[in-house]
């Protein structure tokens, strides 16, 4: 039995950072997808295969003990085996188009795709129960996750999200052209939440002002997205990176890029935790090609569609 999954990376367009914190965030699937599959073995061991590498530990080992890239399949194969007693080994392997660390989601859609792949080898769970999972296989990670990048990978699309109202799926999207550009500065999401959690304790009058501005630029967004309206949704981004740069979770390379990317575009941000990754253009299609010399040769630029699939499942015997 093979149990094969795949879900698409994300980018976030308003929001990352303050809604670990509480407000909405709007997020969208990418045409970029990571693919889980899994199989049983006798080997008594947990092995997982990945281009970061390669383990295989006994299959009592607990998650603790791995190194951090291996630790959510070592988790979800250990809960998978914890409730079916009669498996003696899994193997899990991951193959993936979204590059890696780069704030793309590509450990969140492992997480979803894992959590369909491992489970689908026992039965197919649902799409709520999928989440679920895959938020606590990230948190062996990322503690501090607000489950918003697995909720986009599980559904797809664009999605408004709040942690505590749920979600609310945007379906006018299609005329909406995003240039994606990997700075190639290398980040780590945990330390950029903490340092964000560090400045909201150290200025806590200055975040909640600035969490009010959030707030007000998402609802404008929201419904900039839903008039259709490119301007105003460009404002939005670019006021919603100044304040991602206030915040500390910017640079000057990554303002400089993002001013001259502004010059052709109707706005841009870093996306995801910032300090370095990648930043997202809102463009008109003819001026697409002029980005990559805006960008530079030691910069990645490409152009991204919104995924509408979100986490899907295919079992075969
Ligand atoms: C990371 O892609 C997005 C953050 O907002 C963290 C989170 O939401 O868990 C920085």
């Amino acid at each position: 039995m093979k149990s094969i999954a795949s879900a698409p990376g994300k980018i976030i367009l308003f929001g990352e950072h303050f809604v670990v914190h509480g407000t909405k965030a709007i997020l969208a699937a990418i045409d970029k997808r990571v693919t889980v599959t899994s199989t049983f073995t006798e080997n008594k061991t947990i092995k997982v295969n990945s281009e970061l590498g390669t383990i295989e530990v006994p299959i009592s080992s607990s998650h603790e003990e791995v190194e951090s890239k291996f630790r959510p399949f070592v988790y979800l194969a250990n809960e998978m085996i914890t409730s079916n007693q009669d498996i003696n080994g899994l193997e899990i392997t991951i193959n993936s188009d979204i590059p890696i660390g780069v704030g793309l989601g590509s450990s969140s859609a492992c997480c979803v795709a894992a959590t369909a792949s491992i489970s689908g080898l026992f039965k197919e769970v649902s799409s709520e129960d999928n989440l679920k999972m895959s938020i606590e296989a990230e948190k062996t990670i990322f503690p501090n996750t607000s489950g918003a990048d697995c909720t986009v990978c599980t559904y797809g699309g664009m999605i408004i999200y709040d942690k505590i109202s749920g979600i609310e799926k945007i379906d006018n999207t299609s005329d909406l052209n995003f240039i994606i550009t990997n700075t190639m500065i290398p980040h780590s999401t945990k330390r950029s939440v903490e340092k964000v959690s560090k400045f909201k304790e150290d200025y806590d009058e200055e975040w909640d002002e600035m969490f009010v501005d959030m707030e007000v630029i998402i609802d404008t967004a929201i419904q900039a997205i839903k008039n259709n309206d490119v301007v105003t949704l460009g404002k939005r981004m670019y006021q919603n990176h100044q304040t991602l740069a206030a915040i500390g979770v910017s640079n000057d390379t990554l303002d400089y890029v993002i001013r001259e990317l502004n010059k052709i575009s109707f706005g841009s941000k870093i996306t995801g935790a910032g300090d370095g990754g990648c930043i997202i253009t809102l463009i008109e299609e003819e001026n697409v090609d002029k980005a990559p010399e805006i960008v530079g040769n030691d910069r990645e630029c490409f152009s991204a569609k919104i995924d509408t699939k979100g986490v899907e499942l295919k079992r075969e015997k």
